[in-house]
Parts: C-alpha cells; sequence; structure tokens
C-alpha cells in the first residue's frame, strides 16, 4: 500500500476500471438482464438470437454498463448450468476490417482456431459450429460499432452478425446475443435497408449524466480510491457541476479524469484534501481554450465557471 495521505488506491479511477455498482444504470442493466436472462433460463428449449443497441453520447457509462452486464449474465448462466460466454470486442481496437474483427472474436471463444487462411464468413462459420458441438453459448458485444461502419462503409458486418441464426435455418442459435454500441443512430444511416431492419428495434438509451447523478457516482468511486476525508465536498461539488455543464456534457470520464489530477495535485502539494482550488488549477489546465464567451454565454452555471476563471 502507498504512504500516500490522500489516495488508497488511485488504480480505481482508472478508465479501465468496472466498479461493482454502477449508480443510475440500474435501469438499464435490469433491462439486459430481462431480455437475455429469459433466453438463457429457456437454453435447453431451443435458444435465439435478441440483439440489443446501446446508445447514448460520450462517458454516459455503455460500456462499463455492458461489460457489468457480461459479469452478471455469466454468473447468473453458471448457476442454471449453461455455458455462456460473453465475448467483448471494441471495434476501434480489435479489427480494421472485418477479416480480423471476427477473428479477433473467434480467438476469444475458440482459442485453437486458426483463421489466418479462412475467409471472413468461414470464420464466423467455424465459430458457430464450434459452439453447436461443444454445446455453448454466446454473446457477442461490439462496441463503437458505428466507428467501424463509417470507416468500412464496405464491410458488412451488421448483414453479417444479424444473419448468424441463418447459418442452421431452423435452428436453435447458440449466439444469443449481440449487442451494438454507439454513440448515436446515425451509423445506422449508412447501412442498407436490410441490414436496418434485421437490427430491429431493441434499443437502450444512456441519458446524459445530470450535476447530482455525477455527484453520486463519484461519491461511490472516492470511497474506493481516497483515503477517508480526503477529498472535500465542495470539490466533488464543482466537479459534478463542471461535468454535467457544457462542453463537458455529463462524460463522465472527464469528471474521473478531474478528479485524479486534482487528487495527484493535491499530493503534489503537499495538501492535506483535495480542495476546490486543486480542481480548479487542473480545469483551467484542461480547458485553455475557454474564453470569457464561453463562460458568460454559460450563464446557468456562471457563479461557477466564473470561479474556475478566477483560479486560471
Ligand atoms: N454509472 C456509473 N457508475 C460508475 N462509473 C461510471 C458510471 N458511468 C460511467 N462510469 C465511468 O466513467 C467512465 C466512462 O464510462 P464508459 O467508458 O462506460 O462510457 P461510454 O458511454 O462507453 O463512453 P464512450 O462513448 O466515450 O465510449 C468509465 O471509467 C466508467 O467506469
Ligand atoms: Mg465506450
Amino acid at each position: 500500500m502507498s504512504g500516500s495521505k490522500i489516495f488508497r488506491d488511485r488504480g480505481k479511477l482508472s478508465p479501465y476500471y468496472i466498479p461493482k455498482v454502477l449508480p443510475h444504470r440500474d435501469e438499464q442493466i435490469e433491462r439486459l438482464l430481462s431480455i437475455y436472462g429469459r433466453i438463457v433460463e429457456d437454453a435447453e428449449r431451443g435458444a435465439y438470437l435478441r440483439i440489443v443497441q446501446l446508445v447514448g453520447s460520450a462517458g454516459t457509462g455503455k460500456t462499463c454498463t455492458a461489460l457489468r452486464f457480461g459479469e452478471l449474465i455469466v454468473e447468473h448462466a453458471k448457476r442454471l448450468g449453461v455455458n455462456l460466454q460473453f465475448a467483448y470486442l471494441n471495434c476501434k481496437v480489435d479489427g480494421a476490417k472485418r477479416h480480423v474483427l471476427y477473428g479477433s472474436l473467434a480467438g476469444k471463444v475458440v482459442p485453437t482456431l486458426s483463421t489466418r487462411s479462412l475467409s471472413p464468413e468461414a470464420i464466423l462459420r467455424q465459430l458457430v459450429e464450434y459452439l453447436r458441438r461443444e454445446d455453448r453459448y454466446l454473446i457477442a458485444c461490439l462496441d463503437e460499432v458505428d466507428y467501424f461502419v463509417q470507416a468500412n462503409p464496405k464491410e458488412h458486418i451488421v448483414y453479417d452478425l444479424t444473419r448468424i441464426p441463418e447459418m442452421f435455418p431452423g435452428e436453435p442459435s447458440p449466439v444469443i446475443g449481440e449487442i451494438f454500441i454507439s454513440r448515436s443512430l446515425k451509423w445506422r444511416e449508412r447501412l442498407e435497408e436490410g441490414e436496418k431492419s434485421t437490427l430491429g428495434l431493441g434499443i437502450i438509451r444512456f441519458p446524459r449524466y445530470t450535476a447530482d447523478q455525477v455527484m453520486d457516482i463519484l461519491e461511490e468511486r472516492v470511497e474506493e480510491a481516497f483515503q477517508p476525508g480526503a477529498v472535500e465536498l465542495d470539490a466533488l461539488e464543482l466537479i459534478s457541476d463542471v461535468t454535467a455543464s457544457p462542453p463537458v456534457n455529463g462524460d463522465m470520464r472527464f469528471a474521473l479524469d478531474l478528479l485524479y489530477y486534482a487528487g495527484t495535485l493535491a499530493e503534489n502539494m503537499g495538501a492535506e484534501r483535495v480542495r476546490p482550488e486543486h480542481v480548479r488549477r487542473v480545469y483551467g489546465e484542461l480547458n485553455p481554450t475557454l474564453t470569457t464567451e464561453d463562460i458568460m454565454i454559460k450563464n446557468h452555471t456562471g457563479s461557477l465557471l466564473d470561479d474556475l476563471r478566477g483560479a486560471g
């Protein structure tokens, strides 16, 4: 353990850490669990594919909610004796092209499969055949699909993936879930009509966090990441207000970063606690382009932003 007076575990502020509790996302998790929970419960009688889209702007918790849901549904399946895997892919990271993307997916499910000499379609077929043979089920989560479709308009991944059940027509599908994550529904404009219709209507929205919601999330995280009493309430309120206002607009990643750097600054300055002035200093550096005009336009949070400006 570090001897820090400020931090207990700064890793808990990392964007890669998925907390067990996600305040204000219960509804989204519950909806996912109710959709896929039922399919898992009925798996013996024949499973089928259900497609869901998660849609919301930057930092509204789409990725962490999907990953947390993945853990929960796999636990649920295990209790029922169903061998379910949740495979998460980020289309930006895991595949520049369809072939690479399917290779990444297959690699997570069938480690022994060599995809090098296979066509993209053949990779998916091998994957499905493997699942059928092994009596296993899969939910595939494709994050940042909007990015992929924009970068590769000719690579019809939605077509390929949503037609998986048609590989074995009339038979149950071992791929029971496909979760497509995007920042808006705009990416669907690039799809062909047939693709759009197979995507269906299962859309779960992630509204932007309000200042109160950001506050709740931060309070939860502060307990894990900081020493008791090491962050002043005023500092958290400032972060929450700034995060909920333009130009940040509820991006929780920004709030956590601001908290992390404010904590680091407080520590470097030898302070006992993280105070609003630490937040202001960091925010000032993150926002060198914020002009007086910007600040005046946002008059509903004017006093706070005036405070911030004062620190610059
Ligand atoms: N409800 C929540 N409770 C706790 N932490 C949260 C919550 N929502 C978001 N976070 C945290 O905020 C950060 C951003 O969330 P996440 O990556 O899930 O956003 P996103 O909607 O996927 O954004 P993007 O569109 O930019 O990919 C992560 O570190 C995540 O852990
Ligand atoms: Mg994300």
